[in-house]
C-alpha cells in the first residue's frame, strides 16, 4: 500500500505527545516532544503542526497534556484550568474551525462527566482525544473512497497547499482520494502549487506524494493558468479550513485564484473535508475571520531578504472561495453538490445522529 509510507504529523504514545516539525521538512524529519501549553501554542502558531484537522487533533491532545499537572486538584478547579488552557490554545490560530471544535469537544466531555476525581476525569479526556484522532482517521478513509471515484486514468490533478497526511491524523483530505486511487492502481499525474509564502505545496505536498510514489510535478503558483491552458489539468482538489453555511470556503491563500482559473477553463473544482469543517454558525464567507501573519514571511525567502526595508505588505494566510466556484465537497458521507445552503445543513444533521 502506498499509504504505508506516509508521515504522521501528530503522535501520542504512552502519554507522550510529539509533533513532526513541519517547518524543517523536507530536509529534516524531526519529532519534537510537546510538554507545556506555551510550547504547544507556539508549535501551532509557528506551523510546526498545521492543516485544519491536524491542529484540531494537536489542540485536543495538547489540552489533555497541558492540564495533567492539575489531576490532584478538586474536579471544579480542574475544569476551570481546562477551560482557561483551552481558550489559550484556541487563540493560536483563528481560521480553521477544527481547532475550536476539538477543544470544545474535550471541554464538553469534562463538563458532562460524572467522574468525581480529576485523575479519573483526565483519563476520560485522554480517551476523548484518542477518539478524535481515530474518528478523523476513519473520516479520511471515507473521503478517499468517495473522492477516488472521481479520478480516472490519465487524469492531471492540481492541488494547492497541503491537505495530505501531514495535515490530518493519517492519509489526508484533498490527498486522500489521490492515495486511494493510487492504491487502486490508477495511473494519473498530480500537480502541486508551491504555495507562497510558506511553501506548503513545495515542502510538504510534493514531499509526501513523492514518499508515496505518486507522479508529482511542482509548479510555482503563477503557473496554474499555463498548466490549465495546456490541457494538463482535469480536476482540482483542495482542502479547507472552514466552510460557511452557504458553502463559501476558506482555504490557504491562493485557493481562490485557482478556483477562478478552474471556472474559466471549465475544470471541476472540488473541496475535500470532514463534515466537522462545516460551520453553520458562520453564514457566509464574509463572516470568516482570516488570520493575518507576519510581514517577514513575504519580505524574506529562505531566510534571505527579498524586498526593500519597510515596504508595506499584505499577508493573509487564507482566502475565501465563493460557493458558486465549487463543483462539490468530498466528505466522509459522499459528494455534496449545490444547493449548499440546504445540502450542507443536511450533512450536519447526519453527523449529529
Ligand atoms: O496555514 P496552513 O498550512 O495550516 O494551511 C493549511 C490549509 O490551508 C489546508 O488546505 C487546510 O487546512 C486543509 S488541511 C486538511
Amino acid at each position: 500500500m502506498v499509504t504505508d509510507k506516509l508521515p504522521k504529523a501528530v503522535v501520542y504514545k504512552n502519554g507522550i505527545l510529539s509533533f513532526l516539525d513541519q517547518t524543517k521538512l523536507p530536509l529534516k524529519v524531526i519529532y519534537e516532544e510537546q510538554k507545556t501549553c506555551g510550547q504547544i501554542y507556539d508549535s501551532i502558531k509557528m506551523l510546526k503542526v498545521r492543516g485544519a484537522p491536524a491542529i484540531g487533533i494537536a489542540g485536543a491532545y495538547g489540552l489533555v497534556v497541558s492540564v495533567k499537572k492539575y489531576i490532584n486538584e478538586p474536579v471544579d478547579n480542574f475544569i476551570t484550568e481546562l477551560k482557561k488552557t483551552g481558550e489559550y490554545l484556541n487563540s493560536s490560530r483563528p481560521t480553521a474551525v477544527n481547532l475550536s471544535w476539538a477543544i470544545n469537544r474535550i471541554i464538553k466531555k469534562a463538563e458532562n462527566s460524572i467522574c468525581n476525581s480529576s485523575e479519573e476525569l483526565w483519563l476520560e479526556l485522554e480517551k476523548e482525544a484518542d477518539n478524535i484522532y481515530n474518528e478523523d482517521k476513519e473520516i479520511c478513509v471515507n473521503i478517499g473512497k468517495y473522492g477516488a471515484e472521481l479520478i480516472y486514468d490519465n487524469f492531471g490533478i492540481l492541488t494547492h497547499c497541503n491537505a495530505g497526511a501531514l495535515a490530518v491524523s493519517e492519509l489526508g483530505t484533498a490527498l486522500a482520494p489521490i492515495y486511494t486511487a493510487l492504491n487502486q492502481g490508477k495511473n494519473f499525474r498530480v500537480y502541486a502549487d508551491e504555495t507562497r509564502p510558506l511553501l506548503q505545496g513545495a515542502r510538504l505536498t510534493s514531499y509526501e506524494l513523492q514518499q508515496a510514489g505518486a507522479d508529482i510535478t511542482l509548479l510555482c503558483d503563477n503557473m496554474a493558468a499555463y498548466a490549465m491552458s495546456k490541457g494538463l489539468i482535469d480536476m482540482v482538489i483542495v482542502g479547507c479550513d472552514r466552510v460557511a453555511a452557504n458553502g463559501d470556503t476558506a482555504n490557504k491563500i491562493g485557493t481562490m485564484n485557482v478556483a477562478v482559473l478552474a471556472d474559466y477553463f471549465k475544470i471541476p473544482f472540488y473541496v475535500a473535508c470532514p463534515s466537522s469543517t462545516f460551520d453553520n454558525m458562520t453564514l457566509t464567507g464574509k463572516d470568516i475571520m482570516i488570520e493575518q501573519r507576519d510581514s517577514h514571511e513575504v519580505t524574506h525567502f529562505g531566510g534571505v531578504q527579498t524586498a526593500p526595508d519597510n515596504v508595506k505588505v499584505l499577508n493573509p494566510a487564507f482566502d475565501v472561495t465563493p460557493n458558486e466556484l465549487i463543483t462539490g465537497f468530498i466528505t466522509e458521507y459522499g459528494i455534496i453538490k449545490p444547493p449548499y445552503i440546504i445540502n450542507l445543513e443536511n450533512i450536519l444533521h447526519k453527523g449529529r445522529k
